[in-house]
């Protein structure tokens, strides 16, 4: 039989028995990894040990395609590693990653190089082999496995971003640990001495030369994928060669970090593939990543187990004191990252505290897998290394993951419990007999209903209900509300609840397609938000996150700073409708949660709760519907055009399930339905387009609006325009503040603005203008201004000023009138 069929075989029966492990591992509640270990050093043994004769026949020949599996380490790297990383990228929720990067990117390269570093000093102190192949193998070693802490995190409903933490962090320390191994094996190929400062350098270009190139390569994915709209196969399959080209074309061609590279373009697919692709698609795309992850990383791990039980004999008693220092060297490092790194970000506001109890999770669940595994054993395979390196990094490594799995793995679950944090929260104890009194009233409702529908004896139905409650033995017959809780604890259960709920409506507007899918990942991922603030402030945090949504954010700030600026407005614009859009959605939402408070969450929790979780989520309308009403002010056509797109969305919905119902009764017939369909897709397609928001930051249009230009003629205006800039300004933004030194004056062509007069506000609306004072006077301005809602405003400079007042006397003596009134009225209120 050619290789290439033993090499199939062997891989096809590889994959019968990992995926009967996963039921196993399952049953037996045990990490599936550990099981592949199991599997792949009796694997390994197996191929050792049994030296295959010609008359085995299919044994024979599955053993010899094991045998020929083991092509080497390094031939793993390349094949496995891509899928396994760019998976890993696409499944993270990118929009929380971003949210805790500067903790997860710190965490993750400097964790790695504190262990590289203490592991590396340790095992240099005890064993006496040379520094660099010390620190080679702490590099080895940095690497995390998260997949048995973020599983248990999951089931014991951790914060999200505690999961979204520890999966982030081992996404960029395998890149980290590889690209410092990378740099650490070229210096003991090379001889030469530990470099710090190269070795940094290296270090830094390897990582953001990577980062770019992932970004780039996905941009061009992304932009590939958006000419071809409705190919799924064709557009799932770039994403396949995204991700082996990025690492190929970073290791092998442009000397970058490939596993950086790959990581990029699986984050920037993540954010900007998702609209690129056709609806649909993005589902395809996570499930056929989904089954490519599970056999990459079934695969490798078996492969790298069998590879290792070659290895292993090889150990001698002194490795086993050597594995012991490796072993308490990794946990302190580790645990000088989450008890001596970790607070000191909490402090400087880069991520939340971390409660005491899932830090110990985080340090004991630091399992290693696959990728310490195959980089252990691609040095073994290294043939430019003296041996007893080689053997040296193997052995420690291959048993340093092995420790792992066998030792930390299992205990994981005896040592949550030893925490109680497997315990029901006296808080979620009460809520789970009210759940179930609840729900049992209404099972015993429906079922006497169904007997009496049935004609059958009413006793029937009394003996089936009630139903035992497990715990207690008896049904809870207190209907009342939870007494043991305080109200607080309440009002906890309660936002955590509305929170909740608020997640799940945005999907439903996603899938009821009026909602896009790149609002729908922003507005999950601030539900999610929103609900860690409630588990680790309850009503407080709930408010304070209210109030900070209807905030502008950084990314507005820094439009309007262009625009300010530069005078560049299009990314204001874009910025403007995304917040137009997102309160639009917000406020709807919020709209049915108060309705579900009121159905769903008063029965649950009384009517006090319910009352004050009212006047939360009222309170949170108003701030929404202020928010709205600026907008509507000044932009009241754009604000119809986005809710009529948002009718229109709804209307192609209904129109589709019209169709698919008129098809199944037979009334129309396939042919139609499909043209019916053909016409509906190219109608959502021009739907998927947001209007676009008219600044209305037009010169002429502007200048035409101030009551002191009305009557000029062309030629004049065309000269004054020249002088003028138009400028937006925020509801709520102090144009000019008191004291501070005069550089313009303004003319309000929009909007309303509010000066600040000690004998009370004044009001200036559109056509009038403000600010001239100190430019008269030289003196600093006499009052603050502030925008009453969204202005536009002409700005006249103080240089264009005086150049204004030359060129234009009739003006000059129009403004003076005014500023002459105003010193005078000032005078007044000040003399008050
Ligand atoms: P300036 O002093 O440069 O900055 C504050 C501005 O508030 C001032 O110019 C005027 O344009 C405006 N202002 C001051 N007093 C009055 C007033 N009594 N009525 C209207 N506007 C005023």
């Amino acid at each position: 039989m050619s290789e290439v069929f033993l090499a199939v075989l062997a891989i096809t029966v590889l994959l019968v028995l990992v995926s009967a492990l996963l039921p196993l591992a399952e049953r037996i509640s045990l990490p599936h990894t550990l099981l592949l270990a199991v599997l792949g050093l009796g694997l390994g043994f197996l191929a050792v040990g049994a030296e295959p004769s010609a008359g085995m026949g299919l044994v024979g020949d599955l053993l010899r395609g094991l045998n020929q599996l083991g092509l080497g380490a390094d031939a793993y790297l390349v094949l496995f590693l891509p899928p396994l990383l760019f998976a890993a990228g696409l499944a993270i929720d990118v929009r929380l990653l971003l949210d805790e990067f500067a903790a997860v990117l710190l965490l993750a390269v400097v964790a790695v190089v504190v262990c590289t570093a203490v592991v590396g000093w340790a095992l240099f102190a005890v064993s006496g082999t040379g520094l660099v192949a010390c620190l080679l193998l702490g590099a080895i070693v940095a690497a995390t496995d998260p997949a048995a802490v973020v599983g248990i995190f999951r089931d014991l409903g951790a914060p999200r971003r505690l999961t979204t933490l520890v999966a982030g962090e081992s996404l960029f320390n395998d890149a980290a640990a590889i690209a410092l191994f990378t740099i650490l094996l070229d210096m003991l190929i090379g001889g030469m001495a530990l470099d710090f400062g190269h070795g940094t350098l290296s270090f830094l270009a390897a990582f953001l030369g990577g980062a770019a190139l992932g970004y780039g390569l996905a941009r061009l994915a992304c932009a590939m994928i958006a000419r071809w709209r409705n190919v799924p196969v064709a557009e799932v399959t770039v994403t396949v060669a995204l991700a082996y080209l990025s690492f190929i074309l970073g290791e092998s061609y442009l000397g970058v970090s490939g596993v950086v590279a790959v990581v990029s373009a699986a984050l920037t697919f993540a954010i900007h593939g998702r609209t690129r692709l056709s609806p649909g698609t993005w589902e395809v795309l996570h499930q056929t990543w989904a089954h490519l992850e599970f056999w990459a990383s079934s695969l490798i791990f078996v492969l790298a187990a069998m590879l290792a039980a070659r290895v292993l004999p090889l150990a001698e008693l002194a490795d086993l004191g050597f594995l012991a220092a490796v072993v308490l060297a990794a946990l302190a490092a580790r645990g000088l990252v989450l008890y001596g790194l970790l607070p000191g970000l909490t402090a400087a506001r880069l991520t939340q505290k971390v409660d005491a109890k899932y830090k110990a999770v985080i340090l004991w669940g630091g399992v290693r897998g696959a990728v310490t595994l195959v980089l252990a054993l691609s040095i073994d395979r290294n043939p430019f290394l003296p041996a007893e390196v080689r053997h040296f990094v193997a052995v420690l490594a291959t048993g340093f993951v092995l420790f792992t799995l066998f030792v930390e793995a299992p205990s994981l679950k005896p040592l949550i419990r030893l925490l109680g944090l497997d315990q029901l929260s006296p808080i979620e104890r009460a809520l789970r007999r009210r759940v179930l009194a609840l729900s049992q009233a209404s099972v015993h409702a429906q079922i006497h209903a169904t007997a009496r529908d049935y004609g059958f004896d009413p006793a029937l139905a009394a003996a089936l209900a009630p139903m035992e409650d497990e715990n207690s033995g008896a049904v809870p017959e207190d209907q009342s509300i939870p007494e043991e809780l305080t109200e607080d604890e309440r009002l906890k259960v309660g936002l955590l609840t509305l929170a909740n709920r608020e997640r799940e409506l945005y999907l439903e507007h996603f899938a009821m397609g009026t909602v896009s899918p790149r609002m729908v990942g922003l507005r999950v991922a601030a539900a999610d938000r929103l609900i860690d603030r409630v588990k680790a402030t309850g009503a407080e945090g709930y408010a304070a996150c209210a109030a900070e949504s209807v905030e502008h954010r950084w990314r507005f700030r820094i439009a309007l700073w262009l625009h300010r600026r530069y005078g560049w407005s299009r990314q204001l614009a874009r910025t403007l409708a995304d917040r137009f859009e997102t309160l639009l959605i917000t406020q709807l939402v919020v709209r049915e949660l108060v309705r579900f408070n009121r159905r769903s969450v008063r029965p649950l929790l009384g009517q006090i709760t319910s009352g004050r979780l009212r006047q939360l989520l009222e309170a949170r309308l108003s701030l929404i519907d202020d928010a709205i009403d600026a907008v509507d002010l000044q932009y009241p056509s754009y604000a119809t055009a986005l809710r009529k797109q948002y009718l229109a969305r709804a209307a192609l919905r209904f129109e589709d399930a019209e169709y698919r119902e008129k098809l199944e009764e037979s009334l129309i017939g396939r042919e139609v339905f499909t043209a019916l369909q053909a016409e509906l897709w190219q109608r959502r397609q021009a739907l998927e387009q947001r209007p676009p928001l008219e600044l209305g930051l037009a010169l002429t249009e502007m200048i035409g609006r101030v009551a002191l230009f009305a009557e000029l003629d062309r030629a004049r205006l065309e000269t004054i325009a020249k002088l003028l800039k138009p400028r937006l300004a925020m509801p709520g933004e102090r144009i000019l503040r008191k004291g501070a030194h005069g550089k313009a004056m303004f003319f309000v062509a929009s909007g309303e603005v509010e000066v600040a007069l000690s004998g009370g506000p004044i009001k200036l609306g559109s056509g009038e203008f403000f600010g001239e004072l100190a430019l008269l006077t030289k003196k600093p301005r006499s009052a603050d201004v502030t925008a009453r809602g969204y202005c536009h405003l002409l700005v006249l400079e103080v240089q264009e000023f005086r150049r204004f007042l030359r060129g234009h006397p009739d003006m000059k003596k129009r403004i003076e009138a005014v500023a002459q009134q105003r010193l005078a009225a000032g005078g007044q209120a000040q003399g008050d």
